[in-house]
């Protein structure tokens, strides 16, 4: 099937910065997004490229490149759909927060009510794409809704996940390592190989079973997530024993056989898929009684809620075991640099924590807006938005927020930090002046010199 027409269902992270990397290698191909959100959409078409609803490096420029040419943002979801031959599914996959396997299964939703739209209004026969991350045999339930309540005609349902992350999403999609396509008809996978062959060449587009490509997906994930953990558990350890984490790393990382991306030590990773994919993949082993499977990949999450844990503690620990009425600034409130997104970040945990410790709390992000901390914060429930609101201030400037504070919590490795004026700093901040660096970013001993009491992680 030539492919004229591509309808992405779902305009965020993922759906928007693909979708823009397709449309530009493929200038032939009329690429609409559609959200049921109308507001992201509008912020989609803003012609003010710094307001678009994602930030990405590189991002703006193509969307500047291809909008309006045949890149598409619209609310007119059926349709787009109905013109399309090819409609990816790109909508969110929380976590469940209700009924059975609440905290653990994915909450499948939003990728039901998509089946049962496209099933709805499809008039000629499609090409439906699994981007969003989903649990294996997801593909099942997609193809029997369509099949059963669609127009008799034919659905061909591909899993294609996506490993973009966040922040280098566009280098990444523009040279990814590999692109995984799942699918039962051979014909169906062509067609959505010859969309990527524009740009990826052949030998790096893997064709796979659909359960393969689903399963593949959760495992680079748990995989991924596991050496953060790893590495993390190992800078516990370092604090005891004078061991140097980062030199830890860097030595084991050298093996070829284990490599050395993915072994900084930190306050405990965060993103919206780490955490989610584990316990998806957790509570599919449970399902079928694989419980040494299960309790094997759910340490991985248990050792990142500890590392988050120890590092609100130690830093209570050491301002004399109180920080009542104390102003801590938090640097950094994305989950990992160069993104606006926060979801599952570390120092929304953090925050929380030292707010139960009748902490103040003070913000600073260079690209997270001053409303988003908020609505992260009273997410979590602990305590009112009006209390939130009192003990939590979003500063509009770095040194604004470091002024006068007692200690400061680096939370997010944006670069932009390490360049700050820390003598400033320093002589602004009560003393002792304590930093605890989440990141390892600062040199320690150029921090001592200025006179800081500096704590890292695993150093
Ligand atoms: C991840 C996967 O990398 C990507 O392939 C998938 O498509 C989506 O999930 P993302 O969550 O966007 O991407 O970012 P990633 O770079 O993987 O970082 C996740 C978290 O781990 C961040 O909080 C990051 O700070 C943390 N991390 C990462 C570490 O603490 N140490 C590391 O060495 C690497
Ligand atoms: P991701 O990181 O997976 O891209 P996001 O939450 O950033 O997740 O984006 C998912 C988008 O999908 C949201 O903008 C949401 O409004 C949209 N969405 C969810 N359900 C539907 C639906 N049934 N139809 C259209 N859009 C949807």
């Amino acid at each position: 099937m030539k492919v004229e027409k591509i309808c992405c269902i779902g305009a965020g992270y993922v759906g928007g910065p693909t979708m823009a990397v397709i449309a530009q290698k493929n200038p032939g191909i009329k690429v609409t997004i559609v959200d049921i959100n109308a507001e992201r959409i509008a912020a989609w078409n803003n012609s003010d490229l710094s307001k678009l609803p994602v930030y990405e490096p590189g991002l703006a420029e193509i969307v500047k490149e291809t909008r309006g040419k045949n890149l598409f943002f619209s609310t007119e979801i059926d349709k787009a759909i109905d013109e399309a031959e090819m409609i990816f599914i790109s909508v969110n996959t929380p976590t469940k927060t209700y009924g059975k396997g609440k905290g653990q299964a994915a909450d499948l939703k939003y990728i039901e009510l998509c089946s049962r739209n496209i099933a709805k209004v499809a008039t000629t026969d499609k090409i439906v794409v699994e981007k969003s991350t989903l649990p294996v045999r997801t593909a099942e339930a997609v193809k029997s809704i369509l099949d059963n309540t669609g127009n008799g005609i034919n659905f061909h349902i591909l899993s294609n996940p996506e490993f973009l992350a966040e922040g280098t999403a566009i280098e990444d999609l523009l040279s990814p390592d590999r692109v995984l396509i799942g699918g039962e008809s051979q014909e169906a996978i062509e067609s959505l190989a010859s969309v990527y062959s524009s740009w990826v060449p052949q030998d790096q587009i893997l064709r796979t079973n659909l359960w393969s490509s689903e399963l593949s997906k959760l495992t680079a994930n748990a995989f991924l997530a596991q050496r953060v953990s790893s590495i993390n558990s190992i800078s516990e350890l370092c604090e005891h024993t004078e061991a140097n984490v980062d030199e830890v790393a860097k030595a084991i990382g050298m093996d070829s056989r284990i490599g050395s991306k993915f072994l900084k030590a930190s306050v405990g990773f965060g993103g919206s898929c780490f955490q989610k994919d584990i316990l998806n993949l957790v509570y599919i082993a449970r399902s079928y009684n694989l419980n040494e499977v299960a309790d094997y990949w759910e340490q991985v999450i248990i050792m990142n809620d500890h590392q988050k844990r120890r590092f609100s503690d130690n830093l209570i620990k050491t301002l004399y075991n109180t920080v009542s009425g104390k102003k801590i600034s938090m640097l950094g409130w994305a989950f990992k640099k160069d993104t606006n997104d926060t979801r599952e970040s570390a120092a929304i945990y953090v925050a929380d924590h030292l707010l139960n410790e009748q902490a103040q709390v003070s913000v600073y992000d260079p690209k997270v807006p001053k409303q988003k901390v908020y609505s992260d914060l009273n997410y979590l429930n602990t305590r009112s938005e009006e209390e939130n609101e009192n003990n939590v201030t979003v500063s509009e400037t770095p040194y604004e927020s470091l002024k006068n504070a007692h200690a400061v919590a680096i939370m997010t490795e944006w670069d932009e930090f390490k360049d700050y004026d820390w003598k400033k700093i320093y002589n602004e901040m009560k003393k002792p002046a304590f930093v605890f660096d989440g990141r390892n970013i600062l040199d320690k001993s150029k921090m001592n010199e200025i006179g800081f009491e500096y704590y890292s992680i695993g150093q």
